[in-house]
Order: C-alpha cells, then sequence, then structure tokens
C-alpha cells in the first residue's frame, strides 16, 4: 500500500513539484454553457466530452500519473429524469467510442461510486474497460460516477466494521491509516490539485477524506470552455503555490535546501 499521508518533511518537500502527480476535476457548467446558446443541456454535456479527451491527452504529455473527473454524483438523481437518461446513454456511447484510444494510450481506466443503479449493459461496458486497460501505466483516469465523498467514507467504515466483527482488527487499534485502504482512490496518491470550473466554489461531496491538503483551484471559465490553455493557467497557480502540510515556510526553505 502507498504511503498516503505525509509523514515528514521529506515527504513534504517531495509534494512540492511543479507538476501535479494527482489532479481531481468537478466538471461543471455544461448546463449554463448550452442555455446561453440556446441549446438543450445535453449539448454543453457532449461539448463537454471533447475537453475530457483533451485534458486526458494534455495529462499523458506532461506526465500527470492520475485523472480522476466527477462526472455523475449521487445528488444529481434529482436531476429531470430525461436529463439523467441522456447523461447514461452518453456516457455509455463516450465509453465505447474512446475505450479503444484510452487502451492505446496506455491510460488504466476505473470507474468509483455505487454504479449498481445503472444499466446493466452500462454497468459490462465499465467493467470491460477496466479488465481491458488494468495494466496500463501512462496515466489512470478515474471516472467518478454516482459517487458521493459520504458515500465513499460510509462504505469505508461499513468494511472496517465487518473485518472488526470476524475478529480480524480490534476497534481500540483503529486510526485513520486503517480506514484508508478501504477508500475508493485506495491506491491512488492523495489529488494535488483540484479544479471546478463553472465558477462555483463548493465541494458538492466529491472527494471529502482525499481532498484534505489538496491544492484548490476554482475558475469561472465553463467545463465546456476549459481547453489546454485554462489548464495551464491552473497548472501554472499550482506551481506558484508552497504546500506546508501543517509547517512553518521557514521549515519548508531550510529542509529544501539543506
Ligand atoms: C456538470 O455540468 C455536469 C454534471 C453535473 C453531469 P452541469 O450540468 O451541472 O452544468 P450547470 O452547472 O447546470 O451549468
Ligand atoms: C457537481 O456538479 C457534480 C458534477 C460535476 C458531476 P453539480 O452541478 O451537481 O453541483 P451543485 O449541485 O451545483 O453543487
Ligand atoms: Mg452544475
Amino acid at each position: 500500500m502507498e504511503k498516503k499521508s505525509k509523514s515528514d518533511t521529506a515527504d513534504v518537500l517531495a509534494s512540492q513539484s511543479d507538476i501535479p502527480q494527482h489532479v481531481a476535476v468537478i466538471m461543471d457548467g455544461n448546463g449554463r454553457w448550452a442555455k446561453s446558446r440556446g441549446l438543450p443541456r445535453i449539448a454543453g454535456h457532449r461539448k463537454g466530452v471533447e475537453r475530457v479527451r483533451d485534458l486526458v491527452t494534455v495529462c499523458v504529455e506532461k506526465g500527470i500519473k492520475h485523472l480522476t473527473l466527477f462526472a455523475f454524483s449521487s445528488e444529481n438523481w434529482r436531476r429531470p429524469a430525461q436529463e439523467v437518461q441522456l447523461l447514461m446513454e452518453l456516457f455509455l456511447s463516450a465509453l465505447e467510442n474512446e475505450i479503444k484510444k484510452l487502451h492505446k494510450n496506455n491510460v488504466c481506466f476505473r470507474v468509483i461510486g455505487d454504479i449498481t443503479r445503472f444499466g446493466e449493459k452500462l454497468i459490462s461496458r465499465i467493467r470491460q474497460a477496466e479488465r481491458l486497460t488494468q495494466g496500463n501505466q501512462a496515466l489512470t483516469l478515474t471516472i467518478a460516477a454516482n459517487y458521493g465523498g459520504r458515500w465513499d467514507i460510509a462504505q469505508a467504515c461499513a468494511q472496517l466494521a465487518r473485518r472488526a466483527l470476524n475478529g480480524e482488527i480490534d476497534p481500540a487499534t483503529i486510526t485513520e491509516a486503517s480506514l484508508e485502504p478501504f477508500l475508493s482512490l485506495a491506491d491512488a496518491p492523495e489529488p494535488d490539485l483540484f479544479i471546478r470550473t463553472g465558477g462555483e466554489q463548493r465541494i458538492s461531496n466529491f472527494l471529502l477524506w482525499q481532498l484534505a491538503y489538496t491544492e484548490m483551484y476554482f475558475t469561472p471559465v465553463l467545463w465546456p470552455d476549459f481547453d489546454r490553455v485554462q489548464f495551464e493557467h491552473a497548472l501554472v497557480s499550482f506551481a506558484g503555490r508552497q504546500r506546508r502540510f501543517g509547517l512553518t515556510g521557514d521549515q519548508i526553505e531550510a529542509a529544501r535546501h539543506a
């Protein structure tokens, strides 16, 4: 298991790299993009898929190893049934159209979230795509679908509780590190950079546990307009920050020059 927490100064220094290892994105603003053009909301979602394609390409080019995208939240079921239906169809067709190319580009594709509520065909395509690409190394592209940060923590607690009942662990010894292996992104480092497009400055129940020390970047740019240049702006902002993880700035500087 990869070490998750920044436990010493060396870990903190390693996290000061200009290029994030893991970028997590809330792709927001598709509906407003479409509405402002007099188009149906789904037209914005379709345009949004093109931006996903671009972002994956840029991440591979730059050596970013993990990209996690919020595609559908556990709260998005509250939307009009027709929009939900069209989003599911778009997910299926995007998967069918893109998976071969992702595989060719050495991208490992994964989905996190409770996908049991999706249609049988979509579930089986997701599993196929995960199996096909599981050995790929260039980039891990994780799609959060029917995902909620609270759901993630609760399902991890349920797994831990089951082990406690079986006598495999003693509840008195449970720490943060005991929970981490059961969280959805257990095998990835915590996100270094979080991006939310569309102007809202909130987490909307995305990765609650994993964003504890992530650098946040909010932009008013709507997701269908978030192109390579916009992503570069986010990376420049990230590179200009000093991550401290509770240390002082002087401690970081001293360690850097040691
Ligand atoms: C984000 O765009 C995509 C999903 C939630 C599926 P929105 O559909 O939320 O777009 P706005 O926020 O209404 O503009
Ligand atoms: C968050 O966007 C979820 C996704 C981008 C998939 P929302 O548009 O659903 O978030 P709220 O409702 O404005 O907080
Ligand atoms: Mg929105």
